[in-house]
């Protein structure tokens, strides 16, 4: 599903330098097979209800997936850049996650979230 790239629109993150968000999703569209889905579900401790929180979401790949995957998920997912949660943005719409996945813009390094806000904290390829 092709997105709408702001790519050459905007300049890269102060903060986080470029991603290029197509890419990003199609490089774990092709990784993600779906047998694998329910693994890394257990493997992240992942339950129906769960608020969580995904770090450094870039497109929201890992967000919108828990959101699909799990009943009554809430999850926040957090990124220092713009034009990567404009894409996440468009995308949470498309597949009609919008009351299930919030994407907020902000630094891992001082989120701004008291203690115990989220049962589980997500970051995929962040560190
Ligand atoms: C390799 S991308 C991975 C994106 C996403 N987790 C995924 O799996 O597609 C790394 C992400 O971390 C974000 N990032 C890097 N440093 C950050 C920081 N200090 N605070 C918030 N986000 C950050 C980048 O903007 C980028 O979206």
């Amino acid at each position: 599903m092709p997105v709408n790239s702001t790519k050459s629109k905007q300049p890269p993150s102060p903060v986080t330098g470029y991603f290029e968000g197509e890419r990003l999703e199609l490089s774990w569209r092709y990784l993600y097979r779906p047998e694998f889905i329910p693994l890394l579900i257990d493997y992240l401790g992942a339950r129906p209800g769960m608020r969580i929180l995904d770090v450094g979401c870039g497109t929201g790949f890992l967000a919108r997936l828990l959101a699909r995957t799990l009943d009554d998920v809430r999850v926040i997912g957090l990124d220092a850049d713009t034009k990567l949660l404009n894409l996440a943005r468009q995308m949470v719409e498309r597949e009609g996650l919008t009351s299930q996945v919030e994407l907020q813009q902000g630094n891992a390094y001082q989120t701004p979230y008291p203690a115990e806000t989220f049962d589980l904290v997500t970051s995929q390829t962040l560190l």
